[in-house]
């Protein structure tokens, strides 16, 4: 069994103070195997709201995975933007090469892709060569591990959700991550927490399942949504994700839920 606490869109700089402890705490009493931190550190790629970053990812005992979103980039300053982009988010949160990441244990094999771009501030995109990075990088994971793409801007639009918008070369990227055979994609971005049927979707046949999260300790919550993050269980065959809303007397509590079966490569809501 594996535990992923899926947490999004933290925007230090614009955050709530109390929320963030709290979320810390959170991580530690459901002690996942892997927090997956899926972009939008920061409100404006500011070099004290990347400190402040940093400071919550060291108080985290479990293994993280980040990617890097579009407010990771510095908006104003040009010659940083175009020409490195990345430039303060690596100096001071531990990642992969070009923001990309990577985890994997015998039961799972996580692929953080950075979909952030200097160009298509906030759009995003994935590059050719990310995806052959997706297929050479699945080429060899056992067929009993859970394989999931990590992205902030998402690729994929849940079902029952108003379209909304794709990070640049959507199609094109879902077909290699269909044929690497990944169950599972995450990403934030939209501010919109997944909500069981409402915000997990079956693409591609029913061969991967879609998961957003929302925005875990940001005060730029969407429509008056609470903060949130997701807790993602791998069990064998079946695969949950429950939606952890903040209440501000109780802390984050259970919201929405849903449950699915991988079944000859498909997963299917039980
Ligand atoms: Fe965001
Ligand atoms: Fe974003």
């Amino acid at each position: 069994m594996r535990l992923i606490a899926h947490i999004s869109d933290l925007h230090f700089g614009r955050h709530d103070p109390g929320i963030a402890d709290a979320l810390v705490d959170e991580i530690s009493d459901k002690h996942p195997d892997l927090v997956v931190l899926s972009g939008d550190l920061t409100q404006r790629a500011r070099m004290n709201e990347f400190v402040q970053a940093r400071r919550f990812l060291d108080r985290i005992a479990q293994p993280v995975l980040v990617v890097p979103g579009n407010h990771d980039i510095p908006l104003y300053n040009l010659a940083h933007r175009f020409f490195s982009p990345l430039r303060k988010f690596q100096r001071h949160i531990p990642s992969g090469i070009g923001g990309n990441d990577w985890y994997s244990d015998h039961e799972l094999a996580v692929l953080g892709l950075n979909t952030a771009r200097g160009l298509t501030f906030k759009s995003g995109r994935v590059s050719l060569n990310q995806m052959s990075l997706i297929r050479r990088t699945f080429a060899h994971i056992p067929d009993t591990a859970w394989r999931i793409v990590v992205t902030h801007h998402p690729i994929a639009s849940p079902r029952g959700e108003a379209r909304i918008e794709l990070a640049g070369r959507s199609v094109l990227a879902l077909r290699a991550i269909a044929d690497a055979g990944v169950h599972l994609l995450l990403s934030g971005h939209h501010h919109h927490p997944v909500s069981g049927h409402a915000s997990t979707e079956l693409v591609l046949n029913n061969a991967i399942l879609v998961v957003h999260a929302g925005t875990a300790v940001s005060t730029r919550t969407r429509d008056g949504e609470e903060n949130s993050y997701n807790l993602i269980r791998l069990d064998g065959a079946h695969a949950s994700v429950e939606t952890m809303k903040w209440r501000p007397d109780s802390g984050f509590q259970p919201i929405d839920g849903a449950r699915y079966g991988l079944r000859a490569g498909h997963m299917e809501p039980e």
